[in-house]
């Protein structure tokens, strides 16, 4: 682990660290549906739980947002990150929040003129540019019904703009400006991907396998929602992505939490693995507006109480097999009585 994140450590908690940095530091410039922000102190309180201290990186798949790794950055807990979106706009953006790039974005915010007919030139356009790509996605996301990209969102204060909360009511110029000034100093610890779950993940555990190694990742994944996913972002799940990204939890080379809204769907697909749990998480977006009946809990797992270093792949002899345990010893004992606790173990 890196002597950042060990030094922050030896004073305090996780969660406690946690706490203080969403009070002190800038928060994500994009307001996103589902944001996360509040439940990056839960996972930290999960990590005291369970004896965990910090991580090397940690892994977004679906940064959207990006709230939890943010705190989780500037609390120290994670000494770099790596995140991506599959939607190429969400990833420009980060790209170039994180990159020499970022003033030029910030002038651009502050230039910005900000109206319906600007909406619906921006809403139309196929900007090539990354800035101008950058901004579409903050100017869109800042001035759309509950920050919702999906084409089929409108804008704040409707068509007429007759509304009492018009088009620019959070558009802030300046705090988003300076918000992308001060994330922009954490660029050296942020690569930036725009990549399907599966080839981020597939690759990631290619290069853990090939140095044999479980690094000291941490995987923080917020999957699209199970319901009303395409009134909120450009992109969502259907029941097989769903699918295929529980399958892949048993091998993903590290620690992981997962978040999902809460629905029967969900609560079904989580029950059995391990920290399944619902989190209380109160979304503070606007009561008139699209999502104002998503549940304000949050069906969440983790393998936080799995021992560092281990992955939950367990193999005897020739034969491997995946569990879904927290603790690679019962899992080799339910799998083989009578192993040597011993058996090799790959990521
Ligand atoms: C629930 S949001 C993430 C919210 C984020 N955790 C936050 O705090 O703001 C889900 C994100 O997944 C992205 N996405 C959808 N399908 C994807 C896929 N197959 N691979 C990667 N990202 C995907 C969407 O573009 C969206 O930004």
């Amino acid at each position: 682990m890196s002597s950042r994140v060990s030094r922050a450590s030896a004073s305090s908690s996780a969660e406690a660290r946690v706490r203080k940095a969403l009070k002190k530091y800038y928060l994500s410039p994009l307001r996103y549906p589902g944001g996360k922000r509040k439940l990056a102190a839960r996972i930290a309180f999960k990590m005291d739980c369970h004896g965990v201290d910090g991580f090397e990186r940690i892994i977004e798949p679906f940064v959207g947002g990006a709230s939890v790794t943010i705190a989780f950055l500037e609390a120290g807990i994670a000494d770099r990150a790596v995140i991506s979106d599959l939607d190429p706009l969400v990833a420009d953006f980060w790209a170039t929040v994180f990159s020499s790039r970022a003033d030029a974005l910030a002038d651009r915010v502050l230039d910005a003129e900000v109206s319906l007919d600007e909406w619906l030139r921006l809403r139309a356009d196929d900007p090539q540019d990354t800035i101008e790509r950058a901004f579409k996605c903050l100017f869109l996301n800042r001035t759309s019904f509950s920050g919702a990209l999906s084409e089929t969102a409108g804008p704040i204060g409707g068509m007429s703009q007759a509304s009492e909360y018009k088009i620019g009511c959070r558009y802030n110029r300046y705090a988003l400006a300076e918000r992308i000034w001060e994330l922009s100093r954490l660029s050296s610890r942020v690569s930036v991907r725009n990549m399907d779950f599966r080839r981020l993940i597939a690759s990631y555990r290619a290069a853990a396998t090939r140095r044999g190694i479980v690094p000291n990742d941490f995987w923080y994944l917020d999957p699209p929602f199970f319901h009303k996913a395409d009134r909120l972002y450009r992109l969502w799940f259907a029941d097989d992505d769903h699918r295929a990204l529980k399958e892949r939890l048993a091998s993903l080379p590290g620690r992981w939490f997962l978040s999902y809204d809460n629905c029967p769907e969900a609560r079904a697909s989580l029950r059995r693995l391990p920290g399944y749990a619902l989190a209380d998480m109160r979304y503070t977006a606007n009561k008139k507006s699209m999502i104002d009946d998503i549940s304000s809990k949050e069906v969440t797992a983790h393998n936080f109480a799995q021992r560092a270093g281990v992955a939950n792949e367990v193999v005897l002899g020739d034969r491997a097999r995946t569990v879904e345990v927290h603790d690679v010893e019962a899992a080799l004992l339910a799998v083989e009585p009578n192993a040597k606790l011993d058996a090799t173990v790959r990521p």
